[in-house]
């Protein structure tokens, strides 16, 4: 975990971490914060357990603690913040000992986690998709019927 905490630690994620809170301070919808990532990680982990993908709790949380960081840049030039959340991730996890191959999959599954056609796959890729949608409990939203979330994607019922 020495990794990890120090994701946290760093001055650029608290940064960005400010960024997305200021920029979401008045949102009603799910917010983009370190408790969110926090439920995609355990998520993630939870499918990591139970479908056998075989990755390291380390590349999953590294991956959930740094997927959402470029939402502020999406409030603020309009630029899709999977590929801001990518760009900015690599830097962090370059200074915070990840090596180039972890790095590159890592961005890699941050780039893609909006990307529906990567869901099936058996990988860093597949799963952090799939955790990040699984991790919205849109059963205790009050928000949930102002939500432009389409039914099926809603998560309705408890499953992580
Ligand atoms: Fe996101
Ligand atoms: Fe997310």
């Amino acid at each position: 975990m020495e990794r990890l905490q120090s994701i946290l630690e760093n001055g650029m994620y608290g940064f960005y971490v400010t960024l997305n809170e200021t920029a979401e301070k008045d949102r009603i919808f799910c917010k983009h914060d370190p408790v969110h990532f926090l439920d995609v990680a355990r998520i993630g982990q939870i499918i990591n357990l139970q479908e056998n993908f075989g990755l390291t709790q380390e590349m999953i949380y590294a991956a959930a603690l740094l997927h959402d960081i470029g939402r502020w840049q999406q409030y603020e030039t309009g630029e899709d913040h999977a590929a801001a959340g990518a760009r900015l991730a690599k830097e962090i996890l370059e200074q915070c000992g990840f090596l180039p191959d972890e790095t590159e999959q890592i961005c890699g599954a941050i780039a893609s986690h909006r990307d529906s056609s990567v869901k099936e796959e058996k990988n860093l890729r597949g799963l952090l998709y799939r955790a990040d949608k699984l991790s919205r409990p849109c059963f205790l939203c009050k928000a949930e019927q102002e939500c432009d979330w389409k039914e099926g994607k809603k998560n309705l019922q408890l499953n992580y």
